[in-house]
């Protein structure tokens, strides 16, 4: 038996963060959006468990651990001690098929583990509530319950706790990605540095929240926020050139994405994301994703 389960990247359409809490985490007010970038993790029965990875051209696979400390093991043996199931009666073939970069700052680890846990409760008939299915994904990272979750959600507490945000428009993003990743740590020290007076509550999201709520593309595109931005740009000076290239190319608005160094653009429509996507290659950059969102959290694309 064989499950593939496909799970998305995230953008944050605004990533409020507050000052440290005592455990080093920074609480969150962030409103998440899956895209079309997505990973596929494919888990058959086995003797025992192996863990192995494919990735498109422009990755470098070795980016990957594959050698016990992964996410997906992490998630397998969570899954299993949750059940009860010894760590050596943890069996299955897992590959991840990945196109979410690397340490982009789109979650795409996060991904991995969400498609991870969904492919084998069902590998394993485990029939895992929602709620302990959320609760698992909180322990192995802030963004995984959104990986489970998907479409647009407001996330809570240090980014874990997800709400879903109703959301009835389809958002047209390029982005553009940075072959090289960042450190979610280090881009979060670094906001520290800046902000050694952060507030502890981190700042609302209402004018975006608004704009999804009503369809209004301006107002969505004048509200997105993302608080990290300015410690990714120290640390990844040539990302501000990103941004300021695609909004002179008609985008609405650029971002960075997350902790970086991807860099999203909102455009008005599929024709135009290819067009400022166009002028990305053109000037040299290797990948660039023209995509949409919401798109749905991790679920089963095929099984046998
Ligand atoms: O939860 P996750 O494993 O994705 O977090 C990775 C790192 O990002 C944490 O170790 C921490 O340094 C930073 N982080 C943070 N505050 C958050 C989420 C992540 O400081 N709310």
């Amino acid at each position: 038996m064989t499950f593939t389960v496909r799970a998305p990247a995230k953008i944050n359409l605004h990533l409020g963060v507050g000052a440290p809490r005592a455990d080093g985490f920074h609480p969150l007010l962030t409103v998440y959006q899956a895209v079309g970038i997505c990973d596929d993790v494919t888990a058959s029965r086995s003797a025992g468990w192996s863990l192995g990875v494919t990735v498109p051209d422009w990755m470098d696979p070795d980016l990957v651990p594959v050698t016990g400390d992964n996410i997906v093991d992490r998630a397998a043996r969570l899954l299993a001690a949750h059940h009860g199931i010894d760590s050596d009666e943890v069996k299955a073939e897992v590959s991840i098929a990945k196109s979410i970069p690397i340490a982009g700052g789109m979650a795409g680890g996060s991904a991995d583990a969400a498609a991870a846990l969904v492919a084998l409760d069902r590998l394993w008939g485990l029939e895992t509530t929602d709620d302990d299915l959320l609760r698992i994904a909180a322990e192995l990272g802030s963004d995984v319950p959104f990986a489970l979750l998907g479409g647009t959600a407001l996330g809570t507490g240090r980014g874990e706790l997800v709400e879903t945000v109703r959301d009835d428009g389809t958002w047209w993003w390029v982005a553009v990605i940075d072959t090289e990743g960042m450190s979610t740590p280090a881009v979060y020290r670094h906001f520290d540095e800046l902000n050694p007076d952060a507030d502890p509550e981190p700042p609302a999201a209402d004018d975006l929240l608004e704009a999804i709520h009503t369809g209004d593309l301006d107002l969505l595109a004048a509200s997105l926020r993302n608080d990290l931005q300015e410690a990714a740009f120290d640390l990844r000076p040539s990302l501000s050139d990103v941004i300021d290239r695609g909004e002179r190319e008609g985008a609405l608005r650029g971002l960075v994405s997350g902790s970086g160094p991807t860099c999203v653009f909102l455009t008005e429509s599929a024709d135009a994301a290819r067009e400022v996507a166009g002028a990305f290659t053109g000037d040299g950059h290797e990948v660039v994703l023209v995509t949409h969102g919401p798109v749905a959290g991790a679920h089963v694309v095929t099984y046998a």
